[in-house]
């Protein structure tokens, strides 16, 4: 399935059922505010947001808290620009994240966006190579079934076959490895050679390029759109981290979905015991409320850029703008004092569990896996084969449809499978959602996925 045909169905797909819902051809529920876990549209509906949008608010809507250090900040001035001022609030928010970034971090650049931190974590490991005199090192690998963002850049270490057909030709030349994952893994490969594997992988298209060659290998630590929710196996990180670190080549973890806390540690890689060379973060930085993202920098890459070139070659004029600053702050501040990192690692092993034994009935349920609160539901015809459903049938958009229809908001993910095939949603509450908010997200959920189904296989 080409691009255009995916994204003329979604645009069908949702026009149909804004429709049915009453919302007129074209037509999207129009937002009026949000509370909480809950959004609002213009008609008075409410929505249970279960996947943050896409993965996105890590604390909700509507946070008075951050909403009045955001005007607060606005008062005083909504931006200096950051060639002429720096800021209370950007110094302490690069603060706050390089300690709880922990590892060995140093430096921080800032984006307004997931894409911008990728770009900026790709041209820093560029800059860095030039600045130690190995300015050959240019060439990236990333791996398949990896979403890094939309732009020419980022798009080109994504192996997202849909999202970069029309942009074919005047992408990177960027090397892909295998996706490592649990639930379709390489065939032919025993289970607990799997890790040597991928590992032998990544070694051997190094050596094929040529290490002097090979500037950085680009991953995200749980695969978010491209795979939906799909966490690295355990000794993957550290296994490939090896590889990398035996040939100098820079890892560069793409946290943009999976960290902040998401996960259940401010880095997922955490959970691995790995720190990468660069980092990337935005998504739950400041949750939504204004965008904003981050690149990091382990102790030395920044200091060679700086001792050489003097400035870090990847700005815009937002970056760092101290409103966007002063609401990652307030945002982070919170989950800090609340401790909902510790919430997300206590609730999401049980929340993964209810949502597995409630899904077991339902047969086109193949996998419910994640860590943290992000967590992804593969949905496939066979369970016994894994086999995909054909992509025309858009089964994980039906079921997101249907979920939003009945107030609950989950995130439709298509062509995990590959050749465009495969159908996943993730789940990713607000670290803040209450017990019962997510007790209702499982209910709607099994209920939509149930109805769905059903309806699917009747005209199949
Ligand atoms: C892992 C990852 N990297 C990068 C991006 C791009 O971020 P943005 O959409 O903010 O540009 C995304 C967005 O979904 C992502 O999931």
């Amino acid at each position: 399935m080409g691009a255009i045909d995916y994204y003329r169905r979604m645009r069908e797909a949702s026009s149909r059922s804004s429709k049915a819902a009453g919302f007129g051809i074209e037509a999207l529920p129009r937002i009026a505010r949000g509370e909480g876990s809950y959004l609002v549209d213009a008609r008075g509906r409410r929505y249970l947001d279960g996947s943050g949008g896409p993965a996105a608010f890590s604390i909700g809507h509507g946070n008075r808290e951050v909403n009045a250090a955001i005007a607060a900040q606005l008062e005083r001035v909504a931006c200096g620009y950051r060639y002429l001022f720096t800021s209370e609030a950007l110094e302490e928010l690069t603060a706050l994240v390089l300690r709880l970034a922990g590892g060995d971090f140093e430096h921080v650049v800032y984006t307004s966006s997931g894409s911008e931190a990728v770009e900026s974590a790709m041209k820093l490991a560029l800059q860095y190579f030039d600045a130690c005199g190995a300015p050959e090192r240019r060439h990236f690998i990333a791996r398949e079934r990896s979403y890094h963002g939309n732009t020419l850049g980022a798009l080109s270490v994504s192996g997202f076959a849909e999202r970069r057909r029309p942009f074919e030709g005047s992408l990177l030349d960027v090397s892909f490895v295998s996706a490592a994952n649990a639930y379709r893994p390489p065939a032919g490969v025993a289970p607990a050679d799997r890790i040597d594997h991928w590992a032998a992988e990544l070694d051997a298209r190094i050596r094929s390029i040529g290490p002097q060659r090979v500037a950085a290998f680009m991953f995200e630590p749980v695969v978010g759109a491209a795979g939906g929710a799909v966490p690295a196996p355990p000794g993957y990180a550290a296994a490939i981290a090896a590889v990398c670190r035996r040939h100098g080549v820079l890892l560069i973890a793409d946290e943009v979905m999976c960290g902040a806390g998401r996960c259940g540690s401010w880095r997922a890689l955490e959970a691995d015991g790995v720190v990468p060379d660069v980092m990337t973060v935005a998504k739950g930085l400041a949750g939504g409320y204004i965008p904003i993202g981050a690149t990091l920098l382990r102790r030395g890459i920044g200091a060679a850029i700086l001792a050489r070139h003097g400035a870090f070659m990847t700005g815009h004029t937002y970056s760092g703008h101290t409103t966007a600053c002063a609401a990652a702050l307030a945002v982070q501040r919170l989950i800090e004092r609340d401790g909902l990192i510790a919430r997300v690692r206590e609730r999401g092993p049980r929340l993964l569990e209810e949502l597995r034994e409630r899904l077991e009935p339902i047969a086109a349920v193949g996998d419910v896996r994640g860590r943290g609160y992000l967590i992804g539901i593969e949905l496939v015809r066979d369970r016994a084969t894994k086999l995909p459903y054909e992509p025309q049938r858009a089964v994980a958009q039906a079921v997101a449809r249907h979920a939003f229809e009945h107030g609950l908001i989950v995130y439709p993910c298509a062509g995990n499978a590959g050749e465009g095939r495969g159908d996943t949603l993730i789940v990713a509450p607000p670290y803040n959602a209450s017990d019962a908010e997510l007790e209702e997200l499982v209910e709607k959920l099994s209920a939509s996925l149930a109805a769905t189904l059903a309806r699917s296989r009747r005209r199949a």
